[in-house]
């Protein structure tokens, strides 16, 4: 009779077992007529778990970096003499590893805190695993700014104390880029859950687009063996996370709201702001800096150039920053987005308000 269980249903829903000695107990079907779901999963959670598959090209991205075919304690590190430089361009080139480590230094705990925020988000496995490839090359980047530094001056950069005033100017310009380091990933960790996939992606395509060329051009200009090697295997890193970005990207540009529309156009003034202080000059946007901070830059970085580092010009900067910038442009135009302002650059656009918080992309 229908509403009324009968004696086994009742003891099924009591959960009593099967007596001692029966020989089956219950069968799937009676088991599961007692079975109930567990309460709903909660949001921003990396369970429960999938392994969904929409972008095939993100996959043979990710199988293709599985073996980044190089090892940062592989480069010929032996080659590098610090006893052949001087004092100072010792202190400028550890100086410029140091700048770099702000941004490439920064990106082993960006890209895994990404990582982690694409698994509660539930992306498509492919665009996790891309994630994680990111992660491991970033590390091997960082790691190539710690050799550097620390083998030209040991306990570098802060625990070295230099003794000439170029080097206590490099020191102290250092430790303010680590103060805006604070500054980026106090907004960082903030930011990450605000903005959905096409955001993020445009911003770190952002930081791609510009260390790919960073380390291109290096790459050329150097005359110091090791680092000429760490230029190429960096920038090759960094080219396919921009293939990634790309990949990415494709797929959802052509779905953004009017409101992402909007943010990027933002997110692309903020990531300008910040990417400047390594591929030009830092502007007063974000960066807190002493007034000194300028004078010493270029004095120092005249001495690593002096030393072979092969830092460009700020003019061939600026050119530099420029094209990758229209590279950015010719991209996004057609989605609809409207590009901001760059006027140290010299690139025309719309006036867009700044919000430290807004910061995204590194290396
Ligand atoms: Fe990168
Ligand atoms: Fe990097």
């Amino acid at each position: 009779m229908e509403g009324i269980p009968t004696p086994r249903e009742a003891e099924l829903a009591r959960g009593i077992s099967a007596p001692p000695g029966h020989p089956a107990p219950y069968d799937a079907a009676e088991i599961l007529f007692g079975a109930a779901e567990p309460p709903p999963f909660p949001e921003m959670n990396v369970f429960p778990l999938s392994w969904r598959m929409e972008t095939p090209k993100l996959r043979e991205l990710y199988d293709a970096a599985r073996n980044p075919g190089w090892s940062p304690a592989a480069l010929p590190w032996q080659t590098l003499d610090a006893g052949a430089f001087t004092e100072d361009q010792r202190y400028a080139l550890a100086y410029w590893w140091g700048l770099l480590s702000t941004f490439d230094g920064s990106g082993p705990v960006v890209f895994a805190r990404t990582m982690i925020h694409t698994f509660e988000t539930h992306e498509e496995d492919p665009v996790r695993q891309c994630f994680f490839s990111i992660t491991r090359d970033e590390v091997n980047h960082e790691e190539v700014c710690g050799r550097a530094i620390t083998t030209l001056t040991p306990g570098g950069p802060l625990d070295h104390h230099p003794r000439t005033p170029l080097g206590q100017l490099a020191r102290n310009n250092i430790m303010w880029m680590y103060h805006n380091g604070c500054r980026y990933w106090e907004g960082f960790k903030k930011g990450v859950h605000k903005y959905p996939l096409p955001i993020l992606f445009t911003s770190f395509l952002m930081g791609e687009v510009a260390s790919a060329t960073l380390f291109h051009g290096m790459h050329q200009a150097t005359h110091i063996p090791v680092f000429k090697e760490a230029f190429r295997c960096i920038g090759q890193d960094e080219a396919r996370h921009m293939g990634i970005c790309l990949a990415v990207l494709e797929k959802v540009l052509p779905a953004l709201t009017e409101d992402q529309r909007a943010t990027i156009t933002r997110q692309i003034r903020a990531g300008f702001v910040f990417l400047s202080g390594i591929l030009y000059e830092p502007p007063a946007d974000f960066w807190e800096l002493p007034p000194t901070f300028r004078d010493a830059n270029r004095l120092i970085e005249e001495e690593a150039r002096a030393a072979g580092l092969g830092i460009l010009t700020m003019e061939e900067r600026a050119e530099n920053w420029r094209n990758a910038i229209l590279k950015m442009k010719g991209l996004l135009e057609p989605h609809g987005i409207v590009f901001p302002a760059l006027p140290e650059i010299g690139i025309d656009g719309q006036t867009v308000a700044f919000d430290p918080e807004d910061i995204i992309p590194v290396f």
